[in-house]
């Protein structure tokens, strides 16, 4: 209310206090806010491709690793901007992109690599140590989507925070929301420069070399001047007024997400389902770098496909709603098929196929009620016993 009331609607002080509290909470030296977390990945890799001043890291035609089992818009943007995305199979145990199946990749193809932009999948931190020493013994960029992962944190470090830069999403259903909203970290000051000018039409403003830039034309041209390709993917004031309220409450909302992840693991044990990643909970520190966007469930045993089918049948009967596994293997829906013109087999990837074809996922929302938790995990242990 205090922003509508305000009047000052459009990309102002709000968003630039929100920068400032996600940089904090972070630990990275900037943090640029968009209006959703496929804003983030685009304009990640806009600003790797087209920066305005210094060389370029990605060219067209330049492969990078992504994960088999990924979201749409972060594949899309690595398509649309001319680069090549080369699909990894994912780890069973975490779902993010198996960096050793990775390595295969690289030493078995002839295809140069020049970057791999995993997705910290479902509130998973993949390990700092691991990402830099992949990325230092192949020389490649690192991206990272970290839209399911915000208050996670492995070594330390909160996931994705290195590597060249990291994008988030606020969506309503995620960590914090600011209804839809997203943002990208970086340590790079040239990097986010380029993020600033390209969120809003490539225009020179909100650069922190505005000044030189300005020097060069007329005082007059010099407030429409436009130093990079770019979008309109600006935040609006009120999201980010929303957004500072919502990250001051992160360590509860991840507590709370936990706290319903263990009690559904617990539920479960010795049942013909299994919570993945649930090893996560043995130790206090492997516990943090897990802050449970959704609960992936797999079954166990044989004809798991069928046996799914029952359990997700009685479960959206007790309207406990269940979806798959991100987008499931990627590599099958329609959209990628006809783009890869069935050059690669989605069952090629032998782990993003089972997990499609065995596991879903539940909500973990920090707002649910003990008693909608407690009905949660009945309903689960009454479809177990079905199957
Ligand atoms: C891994 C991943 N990347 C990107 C996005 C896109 O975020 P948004 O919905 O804010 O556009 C999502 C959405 O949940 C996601 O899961």
């Amino acid at each position: 209310m205090r922003v509508l009331d305000s009047g000052n609607l459009t990309m102002g002080k709000e968003v630039k206090n929100f920068e400032s509290k996600m940089s904090k909470y972070l630990g990275v030296k900037h943090f640029v806010m968009v209006n959703s977390g496929s804003s983030a990945n685009l304009l990640m890799i806009e600003a790797l491709m087209r920066p305005a001043i210094s060389k370029p890291k990605l060219n067209p035609g330049d492969s990078v690793l992504v994960p088999a089992i990924a979201w749409p818009t972060t594949i899309w943007p690595l398509i649309q901007l001319g680069l090549n995305p080369l699909f990894v199979d994912v780890d069973p145990k975490t779902l993010a992109l198996d960096l050793l199946a990775a390595q295969r990749l690289i030493e078995s193809s002839r295809i140069p690599v020049k970057g791999i932009f995993p997705i910290h999948p479902l509130g998973y931190a993949i390990p700092p140590s691991k990402l830099e020493e992949f990325v230092s013994k192949n020389e490649l960029i690192l991206i990272n989507d970290v839209c399911e992962s915000l208050g996670s944190w492995s070594e330390g470090k909160h996931a994705g925070t290195t590597g060249v830069a990291a994008s988030f999403s606020f969506y309503f259903s995620h960590h914090i929301t600011t209804m839809e909203g997203g943002g990208i970290a970086t340590d790079e000051d040239s990097l986010a420069d380029d993020l600033r000018s390209m969120r809003s039409h490539g225009w020179s403003r909100d650069r922190s070399d505005v000044k030189e830039w300005s020097s060069q034309v007329s005082n007059n041209d010099s407030k429409f001047l436009f130093v990079s390709t770019g979008y309109n993917v600006r935040p609006m004031e009120i999201q980010a007024a929303i957004g500072s309220l919502q990250i001051e409450e992160i360590d509860a909302f991840v507590s709370k997400r936990r706290e319903i992840a263990r009690r559904v693991s617990q539920t479960l044990n010795g049942t013909q389902l299994s919570v993945i990643g649930a090893d996560g909970f043995l130790s206090p520190e492997a516990s943090k770098s897990n802050s449970w966007m959704l609960i992936p469930i797999q079954v166990t045993g044989e004809n798991v496909q069928a046996r799914k089918k029952k359990i997700l049948e009685t479960l959206e009967g007790l309207e406990i709603e269940t979806r798959p596994v991100l987008t499931g293997n990627f590599l099958s829906q329609p959209a990628i098929q006809r783009i890869t013109r069935h050059a690669v087999d989605p069952k090629s990837f032998s782990v993003a196929t089972e997990i499609t074809e065995s596991a879903f996922l539940v909500g973990a929302h920090h707002d649910l009620t003990d008693e909608q938790i407690q009905f949660l995990c009945e309903s689960l242990l009454k479809a177990s016993s079905i199957i």
